[in-house]
């Protein structure tokens, strides 16, 4: 996996899964994060190829949910991402998924009290004995490339501090969300203390915060002298923010995503979870959109919404 000069998508729970991957790569993503998956949950599932969608599942025993979704198409550019707090089982999770794969992600950025009650995302932050372990135990074990996505400590000293404590252990890559962990999100990202970490390393830094068009992409490399760049809400409103002929409208990415989604038969919770993130940008969730979509119970529900009925019943019989 190469990151130097990369246009990212970001880890977005309950979005990152395999039809928004595949959009935003069919827009120009160079690198697609998954979603944050608790190490936990994965090593509650088993590997499984699924011949009817060309898909390779991770399917929890018990529930039989599909907790990740991935194709070969997106192999050599998908990224795992994953809670832990804990190097064997970190370790034993990206096993199971290592072959389908082409890097493990620890998120170390996660400020919600699941997270942090846990161990895991911005607790560890504070634990760099933990950081060390989880990463270098996973280097030395995997063939993936490893990385970890963090946020800004309280003084860009601690900050560098960490990231050079983390360059230590040998990961291909360090992704830094320019925001402290109070930070609310409307809170302009500080690109001059992802400059401060650049400046300190010497392998990839991933700057990541405010990329909302396509030309930030450059202004942020400007600002930090980042080689790659990380985009989340900028792709979650409009997932054609990485082309560099610019945007298409809403509108249409919004259906190209419902229709991927009926393609690769992906859960309705996490279909209707990213396309009411999008309405609530655009419109807003009390109007009639938001209002049958938030009512919608299945995929085909949400098809029969947007006039891909069609659609719907042509992939479906054909599977
Ligand atoms: C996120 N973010 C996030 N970060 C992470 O490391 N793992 C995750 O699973 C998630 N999930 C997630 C869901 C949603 C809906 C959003 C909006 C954000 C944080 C995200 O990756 C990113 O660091 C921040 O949003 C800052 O980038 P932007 O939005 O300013 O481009």
């Amino acid at each position: 996996m190469e990151y130097e000069n990369k246009h990212i998508l970001a880890p977005m729970v309950r979005v990152g899964t395999l039809p928004f991957r595949l959009l935003a790569a069919e827009y120009g993503a160079d690198i697609t994060y998954g979603e944050e998956i608790i190490d936990h949950k994965i090593l509650k599932c088993e590997r499984r190829v699924n011949d009817y969608l060309g898909t390779t599942d991770f399917v929890e025993r018990g529930t039989g949910d599909v907790v990740f979704r991935t194709c070969h198409e997106e192999r050599n550019r998908l990224v795992f991402q994953m809670g832990s707090s804990d190097a064997v089982r970190a370790l034993a999770a990206a096993e199971l998924v290592s072959k389908d794969v082409a890097a493990i992600d620890i998120n170390m950025g996660c400020p919600r009290s699941f997270s942090i009650s846990g161990g895991m995302g911005a607790a560890l932050l504070s634990k760099p004995e933990l950081v060390h372990d989880i990463l270098t135990t996973l280097r030395r074990n995997l063939n993936n490339a490893v990385t970890c996505k963090i946020r800004l400590l309280n003084s860009s000293q601690d900050t560098v501090e960490l990231s050079r404590r983390i360059e230590m252990s040998g990961v291909s890559a360090l992704a830094v969300h320019g925001r402290r962990v109070k930070d609310r999100p409307r809170d302009p990202a500080k690109w001059s203390e992802i400059a401060d970490v650049v400046s300190a390393l010497s392998i990839p830094v991933i700057a990541n915060g405010d990329v909302f068009d396509y030309e930030h992409f450059e202004q942020i490399k400007i600002a930090t002298g980042a080689t790659a760049v990380m985009v989340a809400r900028g792709a979650l409103w409009n997932a054609s923010i990485f082309r560099a002929e610019g945007k298409l409208s809403w509108e249409d990415v919004k259906r190209e995503y419902l229709r991927k989604c009926i393609l690769w038969d992906n859960g309705v919770k996490s279909t209707k979870q990213t396309l009411k993130e999008m309405i609530m940008h655009y419109s807003c969730l009390e109007l009639a959109e938001g209002k049958v979509v938030t009512k919608s119970q299945t995929i085909a529900d949400l098809a029969n919404i947007y006039g891909e009925e069609g659609y719907y019943q042509f992939v479906t019989k054909n599977r």
